[in-house]
């Protein structure tokens, strides 16, 4: 087994006067060692180093070294190191299991947590499990070029600056920011400057960033339903109240009383999660006069609209805004990979200030040497590439998924004709329901996501999400056959009289 070194300064707790300092060294460096703060083969700081640290001389280190080492707890000879034994003898292991186990806390310690430190609610992390049909919101990481991506890091690596080390402005790596704002400005019409580019750690940390920026304590904030609860569980956080608007063919659908007294709305236009619909031009046109009446804000979430199938190209609704009540966010999640984690917000001019100010209190800048490499990714051309590629891919994927909807799922979800995006919606036939769908599927091996998991309310219509972009053809062949027979022994079992 190699010998490690140990990386960090240990620090250990006071010494009581009471007590000999050989033996407060000896007894703290073997409690160090039984708990595991330091693994066998890790190398202790030097007799010399200890000594410095805490005032104690040489001999009295020396000491409690000789005594550690005699009782097996460490071994290594005087100039090439004390080690921590690779082999602490049972009896050890004993002691370290009673000094592991604790005794339980009774009662949980009474914590004057904030607000939003008591109301927060975690959202769930991605899990780390092989890929099936119909996983949503994941691209085809297998099909990342990540020995460009490995190139290209080394290749920044190996010219690093002492700039790159050192940092960026709040907003974001200048190249950067121009990089995505000609990219936003040509593919996706969004009207902006570099300088209104603020890199973020993905979508999630710009809708911090608007939270953090318009919304007092008990704000209403309109957001979709169903929709993404990422946002809604944010804006919750923070202490907003939510209104939900319902969604149909058109997109979002606010009424009056909705979006009365909202400060923000959050809205996913170019492919609205989770039902996957375009919002028309007269709902954009309509939403926009009502922020501009009100100096209220929306935020356009693009989380995945780089990914269009069929129509038109729709331009962002950040193109139609005159008078900066647009914040347009979007994320590198879904056309690179989610561990990236960068993305932006497009902020309006006069807000550029309150957006670096916040950020440079918060995550001051993501990672600098990551934005750099994305930087070269792009300006390179491999973005558009991988994009081109990646198009065409989802759009096989997508025809095999309906290809095998009208083959095997007629009278049991009716698939959506969905035209961009990583993933589309099936409405449930046969008086279906969506949770039990989902159980059907997953003993199938198949993962669905009901709809009204996405929804605070009794859906109209149950539902299934079904992600097409994260597994090859094969799978999402085998998804529909095998989604067909869950679903027909699920109608069976309910003893349903037949499809309707
Ligand atoms: C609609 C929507 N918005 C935002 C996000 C968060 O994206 P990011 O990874 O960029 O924080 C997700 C992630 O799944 C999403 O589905």
């Amino acid at each position: 087994v190699p010998k490690r070194t140990t990386t960090f300064e240990l620090t250990l707790p006071e010494r009581g006067t009471a007590v000999p300092a050989y033996r407060w060294l000896y007894d703290n460096l073997r409690s160090e060692i039984l708990k595991g703060h330091f693994g066998p083969g890790a190398r202790l700081p030097s007799t010399r180093d200890l000594g410095e640290q805490y005032g104690l001389s040489r001999g009295t280190v020396v000491f409690a070294f000789d005594q550690l080492q005699s009782e097996g707890y460490i071994e290594g000879s005087v100039g090439s190191g004390t080690y921590v034994s690779h082999t602490l003898p049972d009896e050890l292991l004993r002691v370290a299991n009673a000094i592991e186990t604790e005794p339980p806390m009774r009662r949980r310690p009474r914590r004057r947590l904030s607000d939003e430190g008591r109301r927060v609610t975690a959202f769930p992390v991605l899990e780390n499990r092989p890929s099936r049909a119909f996983r949503p919101n994941l691209p085809a990481l297998d099909l990342f070029p990540t020995t460009l991506w490995a190139q290209i890091s080394a290749r920044r690596l190996r010219r690093a600056s002492t700039n790159l080390l050192l940092g960026c402005g709040a907003m974001g790596y200048r190249p950067l920011q121009e990089a995505v704002s000609g990219y936003l400005t040509t593919s996706r019409g969004v009207r902006c400057r570099p300088e209104q580019i603020a890199i973020t750690s993905g979508v999630q940390e710009a809708l911090d960033l608007a939270a953090r920026l318009f919304l007092n304590r008990g704000d209403r904030v309109c957001v979709e339903d169903p929709g993404y609860p990422g946002a809604a569980l944010l804006f919750q956080g923070k202490g907003a109240r939510i209104s939900t608007a319902p969604v149909d063919e058109e997109g979002m659908k606010p009424s009056e009383a909705s979006l009365r007294g909202a400060r923000l709305v959050y809205a996913t236009p170019a492919h609205q999660f989770p039902l996957g619909t375009t919002m028309s031009l007269v709902r954009r046109l309509k939403l926009l006069d009502w922020a501009r009446r009100q100096g209220a804000f929306i935020l356009e979430d693009d989380y995945d609209s780089e990914f269009r199938y069929a129509g038109r190209p729709v331009p962002a609704l950040q193109s139609l805004d005159r008078g900066g009540h647009v914040l347009f966010a979007g994320s590198f999640s879904k056309v690179l990979f989610p561990s990236l984690r960068l993305g932006y917000l497009v902020v309006p001019q006069d807000l550029v200030d309150r957006v670096a100010a916040i950020k440079s209190l918060t995550s001051r800048h993501p990672p600098l040497l990551e934005q750099a490499v994305l930087c070269d990714f792009m300006t390179a051309g491999h973005f558009a590439r991988h994009l081109r590629r990646m198009r065409q891919v989802y759009a096989e994927r997508l025809s095999v998924l309906l290809d095998g909807a009208r083959q095997y799922l007629v009278g049991l979800l009716d698939v959506s004709k969905v035209e961009a995006g990583l993933q589309t919606a099936g409405w449930l036939r046969a008086g279906l329901e969506g949770e039990s769908a989902a159980t059907a599927a997953a003993a199938r091996g198949v993962e669905v996501t009901p709809l009204g998991r996405y929804s605070r309310r009794r859906l109209d219509r149950e539902g299934l999400q079904l992600g097409f972009a994260a597994v090859d053809a094969a799978e999402i062949g085998r998804g529909v056959r095998e989604l067909a027979t869950a679903l027909e022994m699920e109608v069976k079992r309910t003893c349903l009289p037949g499809r309707r």
